[in-house]
């Protein structure tokens, strides 16, 4: 298993993964290589999004499957046959379960868009702006089996304007994104992220 073998999770736009293939295009991914795509929405917009890229997908539907388990043990059958190392969750709308968080433990990270633990779990833009706070952001966290609870990577605020919408104020949490996922997945594949308990550190060399 190699740390810069990347496979992208995602259920929905894919605008994440798409700017996570551009840095790796732009060398903005270190040795980080996209390999695979997954999704459990082999209908969404990720799904053509990647084949457009070039990039392998496996496409599966949990409801096919007689268990969360086994629709996961097929996943990791191929992310083992592919040797990859490191999975990023972009916009992936399921909990994982031990089967993919053993084999995988410390090596899957989450982006969520808000400034954890405030607003965990779904609609957290909407979750800040119902509950009106002047400032909200973007975290990159390691996934442990909790709703967005394992250890925090890295963390960017947003301020929230006193006009905002949900839309207005989600496009600019995803500029924020494109931006700093790149970064962090660039950093993990590098080797330059260690993690002590529940704090990491990100060397910057
Ligand atoms: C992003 O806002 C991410 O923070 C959250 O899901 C959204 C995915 O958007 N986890 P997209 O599919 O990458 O466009």
């Amino acid at each position: 298993m190699q740390w810069s073998r990347i496979a992208v999770f995602a259920s929905g736009q894919g605008s994440n993964f798409a700017a996570l293939v551009e840095a790796q295009r732009a060398g903005r991914l270190g040795p980080g290589s996209i390999d695979l795509l997954v999704s459990d929405k082999p209908e969404a917009p990720v799904a053509q999004r990647a084949e457009e890229a070039g990039i392998s997908t496996l496409l599966l539907r949990p409801k096919d499957f007689a268990s969360r388990e086994l629709y996961e043990a097929e996943i990791v059958a191929e992310l083992q046959r592919r040797e990859i190392g490191l999975i990023v969750l972009a916009g992936y709308m399921r909990l994982i379960t031990p089967v993919l968080l053993t084999p995988y433990a410390g090596r899957i990270i989450n982006i969520h868009p808000s400034l954890l633990p405030a607003f965990a779990g779904k609609d957290a833009i909407g979750q800040a702006l119902d509950y009106g706070v002047k400032l909200t952001g973007v975290t990159v966290h390691f996934v442990d089996g909790g709703m967005d609870t394992g250890p925090v990577i890295a963390q960017r605020s947003v301020v929230v304007e006193d006009n905002d919408t949900a839309g207005s104020l989600a496009e600019r949490i995803h500029m924020v994104e494109y931006g700093l996922y790149p970064e962090v997945v660039g950093a993990l594949a590098s080797g330059r992220i260690e993690l002590d308990g529940r704090k990491t550190i990100i060397r910057h060399s």
